[in-house]
């Protein structure tokens, strides 16, 4: 059976001109969002591209997801999946970032994995999945 939280994961391509600075402002601007309708999830930007997890009721994970898609700060997106789970990965972040959130002893081992999931041309969503729920797992705040 489907639970109530409402999973959306997707890849874009970050714009050439994207700087760290545009992340943090990112970053502050969904933390904000996300904390005041419920939302929560992960970002990752590795190699010019941008991976997202959102979790949360449907309206507010659509909504979130609608606005984001008209950002010129990326593009290409492509949603890898769309799913309803019985509990959020990231239920104590309103939108944690991948190079924040991981223990630096488990980093280098998740982000090669993660890379190399991004890169390929599968885009195997069980695969990103469980790296996510490795991220998850491998908090260190
Ligand atoms: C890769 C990426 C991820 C984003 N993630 C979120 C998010 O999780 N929540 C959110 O509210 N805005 C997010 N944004 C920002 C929105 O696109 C948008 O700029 C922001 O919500 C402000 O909306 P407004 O410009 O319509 O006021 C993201 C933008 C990018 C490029």
């Amino acid at each position: 059976m489907l639970g109530p939280i409402h999973q959306l994961l997707y890849m874009s391509k970050a714009s050439p001109s994207l700087t760290q600075s545009d992340i943090q402002a990112i970053l502050a601007s969904a933390r904000k969002f996300n904390s005041d309708h419920a939302v929560t999830g992960l970002l990752i930007f590795r190699d010019g591209r941008f991976l997202q997890l959102f979790e949360g009721r449907t309206e507010a994970v659509k909504e979130t997801y609608e606005r984001i898609t008209h950002d010129k700060r990326h593009g290409q997106i492509i949603v890898i999946q769309e799913t309803f789970v019985e509990r959020r990965l990231f239920a104590r972040w309103s939108m944690a970032y991948g190079e924040e959130l991981v223990a630096p002893d488990a980093a280098a081992k998740l982000f090669s994995n993660l890379d190399r999931a991004m890169r390929s041309e599968t885009l195997d969503q069980q695969v990103i999945m469980s790296i996510l729920e490795h991220f998850a797992k491998h908090a260190q705040s």
